[in-house]
């Protein structure tokens, strides 16, 4: 059976981090990309190269023309830059919707079949920008950001109560931002809710350090955004789709009516498969939960909109 094709555009931390992931899969054939001449080429050597002692023979290639990522079963986009200390990821905004929409439109005529998982920040509107600049339908244009800000928010849970993470379902929802939603009532450890299992202030604290997580990170590196766990969440989504496991994880994705958002990307509980995003369950929330994500998705569509007129003007 031929290897699953998977292009990661942008060979920086993230996008080799990715690459590195999937190689080790031992299923698929990684295309890296960048404009910067040399770097994808020397990662891919370097990935290729540590194929006979991890075990893998995943072919993995790096080039720096569109040409090379033609036939991707799946795309994932890490092109753009990242925050430094002070900033915010909306700050991202004109830089990304510029490098995005230009890589989008290069990878859709080599690959008009793939899906596209976008990684670059801010997430939901950069989601957005593929979105309009793929022409893709929707079931095949997400962004990975609630995986991710899950994680973390089991990671905290996790450390807090010593126990495993694998005990640990938690899902984040809204935009991935300051404004993100963790799902309190949906959050349990070994089945059991959360909030049994710790004070409430507790509680709000580890909910603070989710939202703050990736400044806390940014702070700590000093030059850059984190990489590890975004990568290993981008893969557990592509993994999701090329193996047709119906996983359900938030993710990006286009609602046209569910939780009352119109054709605005954010962050909700997705079943992912063959295909790419199969269905949006909706929850039942809260008016609390409600109000949130009503203020989260706000904040998204504002963004939105400065990329309409970005598009616009270009
Ligand atoms: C983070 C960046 C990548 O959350 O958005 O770490």
């Amino acid at each position: 059976m031929p290897r699953v094709k998977i292009s990661v555009v942008g060979a920086g931390n993230v996008g080799g981090s990715i690459a590195q992931r999937l190689a080790e899969k031992n299923w698929y054939d990684v295309a890296l990309l960048d404009v910067i001449d040399g770097m994808p080429q020397g990662k891919a050597l370097d990935l290729l190269e540590a194929g006979p002692v991890c075990g893998y023979d995943s072919i993995v290639s790096g080039g720096n023309h569109y040409d090379f990522t033609a036939g991707s079963s799946v795309v994932v986009i890490t092109s753009g830059i990242a925050r430094k200390p002070g900033m915010s990821r909306d700050e991202l905004l004109e830089t990304n919707t510029k490098i995005v929409s230009s890589v989008v439109r290069e990878i859709v005529k080599r690959s008009p079949e793939a899906i596209i998982i976008v990684v670059a920040n801010p997430l939901d509107a950069m989601t957005y920008v593929a979105y309009r600049a793929s022409g893709f339908p929707k079931q095949r244009v997400m962004g990975m950001a609630g995986v991710l800000d899950s994680a973390r928010f089991r990671s905290f849970i996790a450390e807090a109560l010593k126990v495993s993470v694998d005990n640990i379902q938690a899902m984040v929802l809204g935009g991935h931002g300051d404004s993100m939603v963790p799902l309190i009532r949906y959050t349990t450890v070994a089945g059991r809710p959360i909030e049994e299992w710790m004070p409430k202030e507790k509680l709000e604290a580890l909910v603070k350090r989710t939202r703050e997580g990736g400044a806390e990170i940014v702070n700590l590196l000093k030059t850059g955004s984190a990489f590890y766990a975004p990568a290993a969440s981008a893969v557990e989504m592509v993994e999701a789709i090329v193996r047709d496991q119906k996983k359900i994880l938030p993710c990006a994705a286009l609602c046209e009516g569910e939780y009352g958002f119109e054709g605005l990307f954010m962050g909700v509980p997705v079943k992912l498969g063959e295909g790419g995003v199969k269905e949006i369950l909706e929850y039942d929330l809260t008016f609390e939960e409600r109000a949130a994500l009503e203020s989260s998705g706000k904040a998204v569509q504002e963004l939105c909109q400065q990329v309409d007129r970005i598009l616009m003007n270009k």
